[in-house]
């Protein structure tokens, strides 16, 4: 849910919210693009683009920054040394120090402070309560593991101009940090991959007094609403003198940012040598594939923003900000992939050019001509880059799962489907939605309660006349093992006789203004404050808060949605808080900005962890606003899209792009949120977030009711297919999730991950791999559409899930398949084993015990065909003590057999524990068939095969269909009575 940014700036009373609220929500409205800043709009980035310019057009640039080299020292995989900023003419330096950090994972890290502010040596204006230092907590949040010092990175060499670093897997990795100018080369395997101020581009604006000049006529608020023609102005009288009109205030719409730190940006250039394509850093809407930023055909005009916002009604292919921001970069060529982390949670801008000057010297070396420029801009705080060498995509995502955790393995049932709407209105509703899909055979397992619940946006409350029995409701719920998920939002509504809010001002856990009082702004209950979760004590507070007996009408089956946590102030500059606010240990809230919505997420995560003394179940909390490490405690969704086909297109590729960046649980609004979808698109958009990490439908409260029922023949039909489709891979689902909870791998993966060496995948968005299940999904995301174009990505054998037909295809070609509305093009590839449930059932946990079916997907050359499944409890952490199954099946066209072994080798009964109830009866639970897709012509006339498990042997039939027009022969074992957690053989021969 959102606000309406075109409020922020007119607001007037309250009393005018409702009429205008609900005007603003008209669909055809879109993003008030003013309303959120431009690049030009924003002292420090328009500063450092003036400074890019005039650094990449004059030819005698030459970048002040250097190390002195006495100042280094170089101590157990550690290079510290002083950065001399020189100012202007004058011959003054800055002192900035740096480290740069050699990891024992293969990571560096390059970490440059300000000595002036690291010890407090500055003056803060406005009587400013804020701390002097730049911010240096965000790796306090942000990062869990993966800086162990490599003790056995080693100096190669050292002058007076330069050293070299040799770190990383064999010494593979080189780092040489030249004194002056000040540029880091990171190689690998002898050639350069990534280049720190290459183009001289580093700017850290440092601390410095304030000297009262006589203000030139210029009436305050100009400088930031200026326009074209005084931007040109200001572009030309660089680089005489800097632009100082936003230094130390600026306005934007009618809030005054009071900036007592003055100005303080840092801006590094970072060049990936001689790659082509660069992703990552979400949430944006556009390709993948990140688009250059600096003009020209097919080109964005604006840097990518980086500042989590409620953006009202968002436009679709532009770098504008979004919700949630990850800061990580991946840069891939044929078969190589480098990445980059900016660890800083101010706003953020990254501009990207690609140089294709086969004369770049940069490019020297390498095979490709072009290399991709990237311009990393921060508004305060460190600056703090990690550097990660690759080889592979998954070699990236896996050390950034490592740096900043990887994600929660999640409630099992959280992965079915969630049927949301603002609102349910009432306890009677929700168990009437409850029955219907029931009645219609529609599979779920979660209804969701938007703000209408409350007595009167109050959260923890329920409105006692929609929702007089809430238990009632639960328990209603609970009879088919469903879920309840309810809002709580971080702003808490400033009113009498409210025990929240009088708590959160009598102890003192807000965020507060400028001035050191609790923080006032509006939201969607009026006048409300902020818990600052920031703060220790506010997040024990919150924690209290949640106790079944605290809040009462919850019960073990209701979890939590923590919406407007960018935070979302309605009244605020860019719909947000005003950055001069203050939070715990008095940071500045521009500090922290981003990093506000995790640690509120987070904060509600450990809340459910502690809702009864004795209970301690995996939480679920769905966010808005991210920053990397959110990925460790929920889900999250793209926000507010529209009920439309470019709408629907367009999840694809933001999905994708969450889950290369470590934050896979990711879905979009099924339906679109604003707007009601033609009957086709609903449909269709069911059939693609049947195949999102997190499948929800939602629906603003001016659109019509949709719950899949509604819809009438054929579609109640169609998307009632597809509900059923993801619930029967649910265990294939959980498996992939698995996977991401160990080593941060995505749960859809795009072609360039799966096929690092094919370039004409690297583009490709609108198609990806589920797990490593095989799976190939290409969702029709265009009305009328009956076919696609599928790209098909090597020379494996790709089979139709539904009808087994072989798909004629060969490498790199791309094939129309047919997909009339009823169908899902959904493909199979040759060389997978992948689990499935094929009895359908209410929700997830009434399968819970059902038998599973394996299918094989025999590869082109009939030899190997591998998977894996994992299960557990899927609510308890019993999982981290060993109690779990976790098989690996083995398909053998050679000898003929399917196989299934411990997937980490373990031997029965190896679990740490005696095995607990769960994996007791788990174990029992068993494979009921085996379809072999691609089956051997020499199987026919078989009528049996057979079984060894448990030092038992015994037949089982086999049904066999030989191949016929473009299908493939295939094979069903039926009864096969082996057990899920037993070693077995099915035997064909
Ligand atoms: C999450 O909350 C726990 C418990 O209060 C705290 O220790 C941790 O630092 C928090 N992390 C984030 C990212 O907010």
């Amino acid at each position: 849910m959102h606000v309406s940014g075109p409020l922020s700036s007119r607001w007037t009373a309250y009393l005018g919210l409702l009429s205008a609220l609900s005007a603003a929500f008209a669909p055809a409205v879109a993003v008030k693009e003013h309303d959120f800043k431009k690049c030009h709009q924003s002292g420090f980035c328009s500063r450092n683009r003036a400074f890019a310019d005039h650094a990449l057009t004059s030819s005698a640039w030459q970048s002040p920054y250097g190390i002195a080299p006495e100042s280094g020292s170089f101590k157990d995989g550690q290079y510290q040394a002083v950065i001399l900023k020189t100012i202007g003419d004058s011959g003054e330096t800055v002192r900035l120090p740096i480290t740069v950090s050699f990891h024992e994972s293969g990571t560096a890290r390059v970490t440059v402070d300000e000595e002036k502010r690291q010890k407090g040596e500055i003056e803060l204006r406005h009587d400013s309560k804020a701390r002097k230092e730049r911010y240096n907590e965000a790796e306090q949040w942000v990062i869990v593991g993966g800086t162990t010092l490599d003790k056995e990175a080693k100096v190669g060499f050292e002058d007076k101009t330069q050293l070299t670093v040799k770190y990383g897997p064999s010494s593979k990795f080189e780092a040489i940090i030249k004194f002056s100018p000040f540029s880091i080369d990171f190689k690998r395997d002898g050639s350069s991959q990534i280049k720190f101020n290459g183009q001289g581009l580093l700017n850290v604006e440092h601390w410095r007094p304030k000297i009262e000049k006589p203000e030139p006529e210029k009436t305050e608020g100009e400088s930031t609403e200026s326009t074209e023609e005084n931007k040109v102005e200001e572009t030309v009288e660089e680089p005489k003198g800097e632009d100082e009109s936003t230094w130390w205030d600026e306005n934007f719409g009618s809030n005054t940012d009071s900036k007592p730190r003055g100005p303080e940006s840092v801006a590094l250039d970072i060049s990936f040598v001689g790659y082509d394509h660069v992703f990552g850093i979400p949430s944006h809407t556009g390709p993948l594939s990140l688009k250059q930023t600096r003009g020209g055909e097919g080109n964005y005009e604006e840097p990518y923003r980086l500042y989590n916002s409620d953006v009202f009604e968002y436009i679709l292919d532009s770098p504008m900000t979004l919700y949630g921001v990850i800061p990580f970069m991946q840069a891939h060529r044929k078969d190589s992939s480098v990445g980059v982390f900016w660890l800083n949670a101010a706003e953020t801008w990254v501009d990207i050019t690609k140089n294709k000057d086969s004369k770049n010297p940069l490019s020297l070396g390498t095979k490709s001509k072009t290399s991709t420029h990237t311009h990393w801009i921060s508004e305060s705080g460190l600056l703090d880059v990690f550097v990660l060498l690759g080889p592979t995509p998954k070699d990236l995502t896996a050390k950034y799962g490592e740096l900043t955790g990887t994600t929660a393995m999640p409630q099992e049932f959280s992965l079915g489907y969630h049927q949301c709407r603002w609102n349910y209105v009432s306890d009677d509703d929700v168990k009437d939605v409850d029955r219907k899909m029931d009645k219609f055979k529609m599979p779920y397992d979660v209804i969701w309660l938007d703000i209408e619940y409350t007595s009167e946006k109050k959260y923890f409350t329920w409105d006692k006349h929609t929702f007089a029995d809430p238990i009632g409701m639960g328990k209603q719920l609970d009879r088919h093992g469903r879920k309840l998920v309810t809002i709580i939002d971080p702003h808490i509504k400033n009113v009498d006789n409210y025990p929240v809010v009088e708590e959160l001002k009598s102890k003192e856990l807000g965020v507060k203004n400028k001035e050191g009082s609790i923080f006032e702004g509006w939201c969607w209950p009026g006048s409300s404050h902020w818990v600052d979760a920031f703060s220790p004590a506010a997040r024990e507070w919150w924690a209290s808060l949640f106790k079944y007996d605290t809040f009462k009408g919850t019960m073990e089956n209701t979890f939590v949605w923590n919406d407007m946590n960018e935070p979302s102030v309605f009244n605020g500059p860019e719909t947000t808080m005003p950055k001069d606010n203050l939070h715990y240990g008095n940071w500045e809230h521009r500090d922290v900005h981003n990093l506000n919505g995790m640690t509120f997420q987070n904060a509600t995560y450990h809340a459910l962890t502690s809702r009864k003394a004795g209970e301690l179940r995996r939480p679920f909390v769905l966010t808005r606003s991210f920053f990397a490490g959110s990925q460790r405690v929920g889900a999250m969704w793209t926000g507010d899209n529209q009920a439309a086909w470019d709408h629907l297109q367009e999840s694809i590729p933001m999905v994708l792009s969450q889950g290369i960046t470590g934050f896979p649980f990711s879905g979009a609004d099924v339906g679109g949120f604003f707007g009601n979808p033609e009957k086709e698109l609903l449909t269709r958009w069911y059939q693609a977030g049947a195949f999102y990490p997190f499948f929800r439908a939602h629906a603003h409260i001016d659109s019509r009711r949709r719950e899949p029922y509604l819809i009438g023949e054929p579609y109640t039909n169609i998307i009632g297919a597809a509900l059923r489709l993801r619930y029967s891979l649910l265990p294939s689902w959980y498996t992939a999730f698995r996977q991401a909870h160990l080593d941060g791998t995505p749960i859809i993966k795009p072609m360039f991950y799966t096929h690092p060496s094919e370039e004409a995948g690297f583009a490709i968005d609108d198609q990806f791999f589920v797990g490593s299940t095989g799976l190939l999904v290409k969702p029709v995301t265009a009305k009328d559409k009956e076919s696609v174009d599928i790209w098909i990505p090597d020379a494996e054998v790709y089979y139709d899930y539904f009808s087994y037909d072989v798909i004629p295809t060969s490498k790199g070609k791309t094939v129309t398949l047919s997909a009339p509305l009823e169908k899902l093009p959904l493909l199979m590839r040759g060389g997978h084993v992948f689990a499935r449930r094929d009895i359908p059932r209410r929700s997830s946990a009434l399968m819970r015990w059902d038998d599973y079916t394996l299918v094989v997907a025999v590869a082109r050359d009939g030899r190997l065909a591998e998977g894996d499944l994992y299960v557990d409890d899927g609510d308890s952490f019993d999982f981290e003590r060993g109690q779990y199954i976790h098989r690996r099946f083995v398909f053998d066209g050679a000898a003929k057999s399917l196989a299934s072994v411990d997937a980490e080798g373990r031997a029965p009964g190896d679990a740490n524990e005696e095995e607990g109830a769960w994996m007791k009866k788990m174990r029992a639970v068993g494979v009921d068939r085996i379809v072999v897709v691609g089956a051997q012509a020499a199987w026919a006339g078989k009528k049996t095969v057979k079984v060894l498990s448990e030092g038992r042997t015994w037949e089982a039939k086999m049904e066999y269909t030989p191949a016929a027009q473009g299908r493939a022969a295939f094979a069903v074992v039926k009864k096969v009575g082996v057990r899920i957690g037993a070693d077995w053989t099915v035997d064909f021969a």
